[in-house]
């Protein structure tokens, strides 16, 4: 396929939404064709999927909640993310499928084995050519998600979880990305908006470089001069 595939992840309130935004902000001004989208929720299925599956207040058991993120990445794989990398977009996403093997393999405790098997069902096959795993310390993570909680109200299902369950989390995310470095790439996210934004920069440009990936700057979508990416808040 001649697009790029590059998923975001990391636990809950490790800025990697902000940092996609910003980073898609950045590639489409560079002229570069870029599908942002996310993991529960990327297609119409998907977002009543995500509905259910974010439910604050509803009790999901732990086979239904991974085969729910299953049929979710089954219909975003065959009706967004194939079309997409088959004519050469690059794709951002907002988690894939290292969710599924950090939240519900070392989250909730299925076994590698059961957890690569329902990957494997879901993706058909498809890899992510670049991962970037942002990295916080979990005591940062809660304090930022409680200080967003605070701001907008919003509460989901899982910002009830503890810390255990989300330091196992962030410990199999740091595992995958000993085990694929080719991959995979940890970004220290534990600066500032900025400081994260340019280590982004610093990865994926090469990245796109190395696979022969150019953007088409036109008059239209250069930006105007002293234009700084949009700033946004952490997610
Ligand atoms: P996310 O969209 O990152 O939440 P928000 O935008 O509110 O920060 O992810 C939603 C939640 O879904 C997150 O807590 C992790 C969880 N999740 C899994 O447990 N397994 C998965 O396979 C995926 C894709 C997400």
């Amino acid at each position: 396929m001649a697009g790029a595939f590059i998923t975001f992840e990391g636990i809950d309130g490790s800025g990697k939404s902000t940092q996609l935004r910003m980073l898609a902000s950045v590639l489409r001004l560079g002229g570069f064709e870029t599908v942002v989208t996310r993991e529960p929720g990327g297609t119409p299925l998907g977002k009543r999927l995500r509905t259910a599956l974010l439910d604050a207040q509803a009790e999901v058991d732990p086979l239904a909640e991974l085969l729910l993120y299953a049929a979710d990445r089954a219909q975003h794989v065959r009706t967004l993310l194939r079309p997409a990398l088959e004519t050469s977009h690059i794709v951002l996403s907002d988690r894939y499928a290292d969710a599924t093997v950090a939240y519900q393999g070392a989250g909730r405790g299925f076994t590698p084995e059961l957890i690569a098997e329902v990957v494997e069902l879901a993706t058909g096959g498809l890899k992510p050519d670049l991962t970037l795993i942002f990295d916080v310390s979990v005591a940062e993570c809660l304090m930022r998600t409680k200080r967003r909680e605070a701001n907008d109200q919003s509460k989901d299902r899982l910002d009830g979880e503890d810390v255990d369950f989300y330091a196992r989390v962030r410990d199999r995310y740091l595992e995958i990305a000993a085990a694929e470095p080719e991959r995979v790439r940890v970004v220290d996210a534990s600066g500032s908006v900025e400081e994260t934004h340019t280590k982004v920069i610093e990865i994926v440009l090469p990245f796109l470089e190395a696979r022969g990936i150019v953007g088409q700057p036109s008059e239209q979508n250069a930006p105007p001069t002293g234009t700084q990416p949009q700033k946004t808040p952490v997610n």
